[in-house]
């Protein structure tokens, strides 16, 4: 091969995920409905998008790039926030910065904090990308199995995995794949861990807002490590506004942590992005500053999918078995109709059925003979999908 053409060894090693796959082969195919959707439907708020169109009217500044951390007013909200619902206080001059989604502010984490060689553990099963950066800072991700009966938290195992290369472990809570919540007992138990081995955790904590309670009504946001004062400098902190606000497409997140990590995270910021777009961070603040009845009303619809799902599942048992998700808006089904690969059943159900879903083995070994199914979707497109999903399997099961 021509020496141009030469990839470097970290790129060779990742991959582009099933959740963006999937999809693309759907478009290719046509006539697809999906359960593969990491967005929720909705559209952004009409409220943020109107003060979006105000601050473009008004403020020369929106065309141009902002503080390389981000608006200072912004940071602040932030900080406050993150102050009230998480008891997590920070400098938001020094210690919160604005960056392109959660994905930036995590990639500037791994980068940050993992050598070549050095390991993170990675719950199994975990969000792809996750995997896949550890793996773009040239580290190791050491897969350790959540407990397989309700997705949670398994300390000790972790325990086991830590070795003396271990630089961190990223708790993603409410989880992607499974939709656990773990038990703050568990999250204690980690930090404890992560004080006595001095390790960080990464703390993904993108679907906060997105709890639900046993009988599926909306429920408190789960404990963040970031709230226990001793765990200052073994956490970095990292949120988004993608789904809370629904604003995947404007792609705008934050980190914090203490200065010490700031001033690092910041260097990579600058290398990788320069800054959050500006227009963005003015749709960040709108969401913020604004009236939240928006994120209720979403959460309220999403436990209805949430509901309409498992009830369709309920009506698959011979075929599908699943722990209730908790948060987030994913279920984990496994299938019980095939030996076969995730990767093969979730090809077959998009060529045959029509139906986007996504191969468990994606999210780590743990995830193989499931399939994650999404229920981001409107009500009525769920429908079709489990209508499609349901016919196919009783054709080949
Ligand atoms: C667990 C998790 N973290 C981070 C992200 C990325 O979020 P953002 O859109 O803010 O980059 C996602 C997106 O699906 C996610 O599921």
């Amino acid at each position: 091969m021509a020496r141009v053409h030469k990839i470097s060894r970290r790129v060779q090693n990742i991959r582009i995920s099933a959740t963006k796959l999937m999809p693309m082969l759907a478009a290719r195919i046509g006539g697809c409905v999906s359960l593969g959707q990491g967005v929720p439907s909705f559209p952004t708020p009409p409220h943020i998008a109107e003060a979006v169109s105000r601050a473009l009217r008004d403020e020369p500044g929106i065309g141009k790039y902002s503080l390389q951390p981000g608006m200072p007013v912004l940071r602040e909200v932030i900080a406050g926030r993150l102050a009230e619902e998480k008891g997590f206080v920070v400098d938001p001059g020094t210690e919160v910065g604005v960056t392109v989604g959660a994905m930036e502010a995590l990639l500037m984490t791994m980068l940050t904090v993992v050598d070549r060689g050095d390991e993170v553990i990675v719950p199994s099963p975990g969000y792809a990308s996750h995997a896949e950066q550890v793996l773009m800072a040239e580290g190791v991700p050491v897969y350790v199995p959540l407990r397989p009966a309700d997705w949670g938290l398994d300390v000790e195992a972790i325990r086991a995995a830590v070795t003396d290369r271990t630089r961190a472990v990223i708790l993603c809570n409410p989880g992607n794949p499974t939709g656990t919540v773990y038990d703050e007992a568990d999250v204690r138990a980690l930090c404890a861990l992560a004080l006595e081995q001095d390790f960080v955790i990464i703390s993904d904590e993108t679907y906060d807002f997105m709890v639900y309670d046993a009988a599926g009504n909306p429920a408190p946001m789960p404990f963040s490590p970031a709230s226990l004062p001793e765990m200052r400098d073994h956490v970095i902190c990292i949120n988004s506004f993608s789904k809370k606000y629904a604003l995947t497409g404007w792609r705008v997140g934050y980190v914090a942590a203490d200065k010490r990590w700031m001033d690092e995270l910041l260097k990579v910021h600058d290398a990788a992005a320069i800054c959050a777009p500006t227009v963005s961070q003015y749709a960040a603040l709108a969401a913020l500053t604004g009236p939240q009845d928006c994120v209720d009303a979403m959460r309220s619809a999403l436990c209805l999918r949430r509901a309409q799902t498992c009830a369709a599942l309920d009506g698959m048992a011979d075929h599908f078995s699943y722990v209730i998700p908790r948060g987030a808006f994913y279920v984990m089904a496994r299938y019980r109709f095939s030996h076969a690969a995730s990767p093969e059943v979730a090809r077959r159900i998009l060529e045959e059925a029509r139906v986007i879903t996504i191969p468990g083995g994606s999210f780590g070994p743990e995830g193989e003979g499931h399939l994650r199914l999404s229920f981001g979707g409107e009500q009525e497109e769920l429908a079709e999908c489990f209508s499609r999903l349901g016919a196919w399997v009783r054709e080949n099961a």
